[in-house]
């Protein structure tokens, strides 16, 4: 049985239709005409215990939303949730007990305490018994290395800082399930290195099951073993990395340079996409061929002097998931 269900769900938001310009504005103030926008549009997954699943897309896709859901804190227009065989909304006292949730742009923690003094208030919240409360705040430290501004007022501590002690705060309770929303937005690459390491040892030392809405590239490849993408409220994906790269982007491209001048032959394998002199360039289907057989076959006709081979950039592949497409145009 997976540990997260989510069956055709859907959430509308009422919205006051805006009019367009000044004038429009004023006048849509006045009558407030309504109007119903569909943030989530029949979204149907099932996810394991113990998985690490990247939640991506672009802008205002749905994916906040979703987690609201998931979390208890939004309720669907319509569909169902089960997060290991609860409803967050039916039974959200239960849930809330094996989740933990952090919105990398707010925070959970209390802003006019110190932050050791915020995890003690959660402590109470929670009812964590004392040992309970002390391995998992060790194990927190261990990993995020807390200790160093466990005393600092939570309004005076960096964005890394504050986000870290977010990521220790959410994991007190020893939740099964851990939704994050965007935590590495706005820090720098230590910060993210950080947070990276923290899901992946959550993950390996307690087989946490993490959600991770993200659009850092890094995070994505370094992170998850699962995607799904979401584009204006439905899944356009739902698989791995590597799966989408093959479908979307199946081509590889080889520049080859010789020594001199000579008409490079056409290979049964790739496509000869041009010559310049000394200079030509091969695409060719990785699942077909390998870089190192198409070298080595070139090679018996003429002397290479260099090669550099080319691959589609992550970005654009993910980029195309976004906008639906079912192949990348270039590479
Ligand atoms: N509280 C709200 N009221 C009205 N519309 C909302 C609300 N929250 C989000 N939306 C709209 O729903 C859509 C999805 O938003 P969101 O789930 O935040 O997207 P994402 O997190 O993928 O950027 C957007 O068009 C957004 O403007
Ligand atoms: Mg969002």
């Amino acid at each position: 049985m997976p540990l997260i269900k989510v069956n055709d769900l859907v959430k509308e938001y009422t919205v006051i239709k805006k009019g367009k310009g000044l004038k429009g504005a004023l006048k849509s103030l006045l009558h407030k005409e309504k109007e119903i926008l569909r943030a989530v549009n029949h979204i149907s997954f099932s996810i394991q215990h113990g998985e690490i699943v990247g939640y991506i897309g672009p802008n205002g896709a749905g994916k906040s939303t979703t987690v609201k859901m998931l979390s208890g804190i939004l309720s669907p227009t319509s569909g169902e949730i089960l997060i290991d065989g609860l409803s967050p909304q039916k039974d959200r006292k239960r849930v809330v007990q094996n989740l933990g949730v952090v919105f990398g742009q707010r925070s959970q923690l209390n802003w006019d305490l110190r932050l050791g003094e915020s995890f003690e208030l959660l402590k109470r919240i929670y009812r964590i018994d004392d040992r309970q409360y002390q391995e998992n705040l060790a194990m927190m430290d261990a990993i995020l290395e807390i200790h160093k501004f466990i005393h600092t007022p939570v309004r005076q501590l960096s964005l890394g800082q504050r986000m870290r002690g977010d990521l220790a705060a959410a994991m007190l309770h020893s939740p099964q399930v851990l939704f994050l929303d965007e935590p590495t937005i706005g820090l720098d690459v230590d910060g993210k290195q950080a947070i990276r390491k923290f899901v992946k040892e959550i993950n390996r030392l307690k087989q946490t099951t993490v959600i991770l809405t993200t659009h850092d590239l890094g995070d994505i490849q370094e992170l998850c073993s699962r995607l799904i993408i979401i584009s204006e409220g439905t899944i356009v994906e739902d698989g791995s990395l590597s799966d989408l790269i093959d479908r979307i982007a199946p081509y590889r491209i080889l520049h080859v340079e010789l020594y001199e001048e000579a008409e490079l032959p056409i290979h049964p394998l790739a496509e000869k996409i041009r010559q310049d002199g000394t200079a030509a360039v091969y695409r060719f289907d990785k699942k077909k061929v390998t870089a190192a057989q198409l070298i080595e076959d070139l090679s018996c006709f003429c002397k290479m002097k260099d090669f550099r081979l080319e691959e589609a950039r992550i970005e654009d592949i993910i980029r195309a998931a976004y906008h639906k497409k079912e192949k990348l145009e270039g590479v």
